[in-house]
């Protein structure tokens, strides 16, 4: 039986999202899982993967463009596999914020794709980042790394054992 292949595929503007995706990219591997990690535009195709996990920072309510151009692109492929959302962002990590809607959309794609799971984590703002809106948040006291990664882990974790779940899954009851 050969093993499901993952995409991670994610937009980041000032790195804090790439790390991210790196860290669940590199759970998934570690679970045995053959994985991908990718800008959300140097994805071709999605055909030859058993699920995505599809990651964002968000800026000014809006997740980056190319991975809402990613979800759009691939929809109808994406409907066919597990799909799992992420974003970096707000900053803070709180229960409150955890629970926040996709920004309308994301949503709107989300619903069409019908994704396993949607799961919001801090962000983070260095300070110095360039960029007129990032020094008013900044001189706001906003700056900071928000990213809690024993949560970060966990969640990762959770999902491999619902990709290795489900793999099982079809082998034993083969569509
Ligand atoms: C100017 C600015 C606007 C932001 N707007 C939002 C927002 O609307 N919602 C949110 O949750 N986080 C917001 N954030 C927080 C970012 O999403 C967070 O810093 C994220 O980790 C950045 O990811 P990146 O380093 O991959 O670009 C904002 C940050 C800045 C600097």
């Amino acid at each position: 039986m050969t093993g499901p292949r993952v995409l991670v595929a994610y937009g980041s503007r000032n790195g804090s999202t790439a790390e991210i995706a790196q860290a669940i990219a590199g759970r998934l591997r570690a679970r045995g899982l053959a994985t991908d990690l990718l800008t959300a535009d140097q994805v071709g195709d999605v055909g030859h993967y058993d699920a995505v996990l599809v990651g964002s920072c968000v800026y000014m309510l809006r997740w980056h463009a190319d991975v809402l151009a990613f979800l759009h692109a691939h929809e109808r492929a994406l409907a066919t596999r597990d799909v799992w959302l992420f974003q970096s962002g707000p900053l803070d990590d709180l229960p409150e914020t955890r629970d926040r809607p996709l920004a309308g959309p994301v949503q709107q794609v989300a619903d069409r794709i019908g994704i396993r799971e949607h799961v919001i984590f801090g962000g983070r703002l260095c300070d110095g980042a360039a960029g007129a809106l990032e020094s008013l948040f900044s001189l706001g006291g906003l700056a900071g790394d928000h990213r809690e990664w024993p949560r970060i882990d966990a969640w990762a974790d959770a999902v491999a054992e619902q990709i290795l779940a489900r793999r099982v899954a079809q082998v034993l009851v083969p569509a």
